[in-house]
């Protein structure tokens, strides 16, 4: 009787011990599973707030890793955030469950192991709990759960690198542009639904008038295209690029587009990592259905985790450094970028001297300035450390540099705008950027 009773018992601890139903986490559910992972995973997950949402919802974050409270040197920060149009629901749920996956499988399966030795990943669920809590039922089309609780679109609301924004910056987005200022981020996705499709910046061009392009690309676009293939391939049906609206029909070659050339939007979140926080993101669209029945989770977990995983991974891509003085002491705010591929505000070292460059295999030459001493550019062959789990390493040093701990700031005005009719290309405008950059020191 007994031996049946605590097989009784066992069988119904099986989902339980499982983790996580594949149902609906509401705000107070949501933040029972996350501190029940933190008290479980010490030293492995790090539960916190980065501010709170219009009705006062806390912005969680959990952060994976084998120091998840803090940054430590030569481990790159990545992230994803869901749910920040809060009737788009599969990408909250899905990192939850990615939570689950992460701790159940670290020290079981090799490759995760060493994924989170050597990478801090940072999960937000929600980024607009209120829409979610507004949506009351499943429904596959718009809601205005979709807003935030004063109307706001959140993936509107940020400052925009090609014309002014005119409107007033919601506490969400204000604790999402702080977290990023806080983090040396490297790779980002941002989760949404209604489309199936790997989006990549530009999401925002110049103005119709001046360029007759339908694409608007980066600096970086060959890197952009291949972050979106490597989710897109890896996922069940994304790489086949069909409509929602149109199926049978091909609408997005690969399961990928840039932003722009699907459609403009000013003021969104993936241009804003990319221009002002040193952050490659794409927007990841995973579901034609909004806000489908929980009956459909699982499936979107089966059809996502592949993708979820390969695209961390892609953090590894590239080169990585510190920059150090004559005697070996970091040189923050150092500009490091590779020759051809200067950002519109130049990607800079962080406090520890460090920066990070995702690039694809291949020569390059990287190029490494401080104030008042000749830049250095060194040539070099980055392997693919994505296999390896770990970015190419190539430092810096300039013997002959005094410290100033000056910090160099950012326009956070449109940086592309343009006051002629000539239609200017981005590198154009470096050259009188420079100029701007320390006008605005002033
Ligand atoms: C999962 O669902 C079962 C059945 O509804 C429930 O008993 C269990 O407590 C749930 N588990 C979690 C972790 O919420
Ligand atoms: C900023 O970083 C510090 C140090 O890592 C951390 O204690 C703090 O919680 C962070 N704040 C935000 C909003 O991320
Ligand atoms: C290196 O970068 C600095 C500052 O960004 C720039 O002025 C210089 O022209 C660059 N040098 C090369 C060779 O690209
Ligand atoms: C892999 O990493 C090790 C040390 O971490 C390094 O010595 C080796 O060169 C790397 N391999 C590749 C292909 O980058
Ligand atoms: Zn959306």
């Amino acid at each position: 009787m007994r031996a049946v009773a605590a097989m009784l018992r066992l069988v119904l601890l099986v989902p339980w011990a499982a983790g996580l139903n594949f149902t609906y986490h509401h705000q107070l559910e949501m933040e029972t599973f996350l501190r029940g992972v933190e008290e479980q995973h010490p030293g492995l997950a790090h539960l916190h707030s980065v501010g709170r949402s219009v009705r006062g919802r806390n912005l969680w974050v959990l952060v994976l890793g084998r120091c998840p409270t803090k940054h430590r040197i030569g481990i790159p920060e990545f992230k994803y955030i869901a749910n920040m149009h809060g009737d788009e629901t599969v990408g909250r749920e899905l990192l939850l469950h990615l939570i689950q996956f992460l701790v159940d499988k670290d020290q079981q399966d090799p490759v995760i192991t060493k994924l989170l030795d050597n990478t801090r990943i940072h999960i937000m669920p929600s980024m607009n709990p209120d829409g979610f809590e507004a949506t009351k039922i499943p429904n596959c089309f718009f809601s205005k759960g979709r807003y935030n609780m004063n109307h706001k679109d959140l993936n509107r609301n940020f400052p925009d690198v090609f014309e002014s924004n005119g409107v007033q910056t919601q506490p969400e987005t204000e604790a999402v542009m702080k977290w990023i200022q806080n983090e040396t981020f490297v790779l980002s996705a941002n989760l949404h639904g209604g489309a199936l499709v790997a989006s990549y910046p530009f999401d925002n061009s110049y103005s119709d008038t001046v360029t007759t392009e339908r694409y608007s690309a980066t600096q970086d676009d060959d890197v952009f295209k291949y972050l979106a293939k490597s989710y897109a391939s890896h996922h069940a049906t994304m790489s086949r690029g069909i409509s929602c609206s149109t199926p049978n029909v091909e609408s997005f070659p690969g399961g990928i587009t840039n932003g722009y050339a699907w459609y403009p939007l000013k003021g969104g979140m993936q241009d804003y990592n990319y221009v002002w926080g040193q952050c490659f993101e794409i927007t990841l669209e995973l579901s034609c259905c909004k806000y489908p029945p929980e009956g459909k989770l699982k499936q979107f977990w089966n059809d996502n985790r592949a993708s979820l995983i390969e695209y961390i991974k892609q953090v590894h891509l590239g080169v990585k450094g510190q920059v150090f003085d004559g005697s070996g002491k970091p040189i923050p705010n150092a500009i490091v970028e590779a020759e051809g591929r200067q950002h519109v505000c130049p990607y800079k070292t962080n406090k520890h001297g460090e920066y990070y460059l995702l690039l694809l295999p291949g020569k390059y030459k990287i190029n490494a300035t401080v104030p008042g001493v000749p830049s250095k550019l060194k040539q070099l062959d980055i392997p693919d450390g994505t296999a390896n789990l770990s970015a190419f390493r190539l430092d810096f040093t300039f013997p002959d540099f005094i410290q100033t701990p000056k910090e160099l700031l950012c326009p956070t005005e449109p940086l592309y705008q343009i006051s002629s009719s000539t239609a200017f290309r981005p590198t154009l405008l470096l050259l009188p950027l420079t100029t701007l950059l320390h006008a605005v020191l002033e």
